[in-house]
């Protein structure tokens, strides 16, 4: 599989703008947490997420992180794949990104991405490439065309309450060597409140004394799935980390009871 950071901190809550709260605990994750990669887009604010991303570069120094950007599927064409991905690069003041994402397949042309993909590699501007959004179908279409099988990444969501990709994405990624990162790993709070009203899942908050939130973050692990997640606040951070080293091998039978696992085919979720 290739070989990703533990975990990465999102952007989204740039979108307006940058929050100081927000940006000291996303400098925090990695000054004091060890969180190296860091997940934006072109779409998230129009460059908002990303200028704030380049505020992060500028303080924490780029040597210390790991980029993840994503390009619009609108945009993964000859015309306007590298004015998009130069914006990008201007906004997040690098030179290059260390792996860049169609954000959604729409009607991309695959063929045509990837080869576009391969050119920016071979210009310096990124370092891997891979997609976002891409249910299994999407995955063997794109291993049908030159250079598909470059791919390295998948971002999808997953969590306990979400695992249908276990059916069939998973294991096709798996036999492809192509990685899985999570994105709403933490859902929503609403979610988050049905899986607390589960029985096994508060005996296992007791047992391991950890949080909901840090206990999902585990279980995206265990699963193989490297799990992004976002938080304004420096004492969520520290909850969430928790999650990062704990070992769920031997709750993972509460957990399929609490939260089963799929037994046919559901078609990939999106947020
Ligand atoms: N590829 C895609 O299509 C796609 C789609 C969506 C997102 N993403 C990426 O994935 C990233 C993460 O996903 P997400 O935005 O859905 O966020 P998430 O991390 O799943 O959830 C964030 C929410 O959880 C709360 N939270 C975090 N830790 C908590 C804790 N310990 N206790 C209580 N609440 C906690 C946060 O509130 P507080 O701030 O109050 O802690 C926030 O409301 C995004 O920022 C983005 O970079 C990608």
């Amino acid at each position: 599989m290739f070989n990703l950071p533990k975990a990465g901190f999102g952007t989204t809550q740039f979108w307006y703008g940058t929050d100081r709260e927000a940006f000291l605990t996303m400098l925090a994750a990695v000054r004091e947490g060890g969180i190296r990669m860091i997940d934006t887009a072109e779409m998230y604010g129009d460059g908002r997420c990303e200028e704030a991303v380049g505020e992060l570069i500028r303080t924490a120094g780029r040597d210390s992180l790991y980029i993840v950007d994503k390009i619009l599927p609108e945009h993964a064409n000859a015309r306007d794949f590298f004015p998009s991905l130069d914006r990008s690069l201007s906004l997040l003041g690098t030179d290059c990104i260390d792996l860049y994402l169609l954000h959604w397949r729409e009607d991309a042309d695959l063929a045509e991405m990837s080869s576009l993909m391969e050119d920016a590699k071979a210009a310096g501007k990124i370092r891997e490439w891979g997609v976002s959004n891409f249910d299994t179908h999407d995955m063997e279409d794109l291993m049908q065309v030159r250079y598909g099988d470059r791919c390295r990444v998948n971002q999808i969501f997953y969590n306990p309450l979400h695992r249908g990709i276990e059916y069939d994405l998973m294991p096709y990624m798996k036999e492809k060597n192509i990685s899985l990162m999570s994105y709403s790993s933490l859902d929503t709070r609403t979610a988050r409140r049905a899986l607390l009203e589960k029985e096994e899942i508060v005996q296992i908050l007791k047992e391991e004394n950890v949080t909901l939130e840090a206990l999902m973050l585990a279980f995206n692990l265990h699963h193989g799935v490297c799990p992004l997640f976002q938080t304004k606040s420096v004492s969520h951070l520290r909850d969430n980390l928790k999650g990062l080293d704990l070992d769920i091998g031997r709750h993972v039978q509460a957990i399929d009871r609490a939260c089963p696992p799929p037994s046919s085919k559901v078609p990939m979720e999106k947020r």
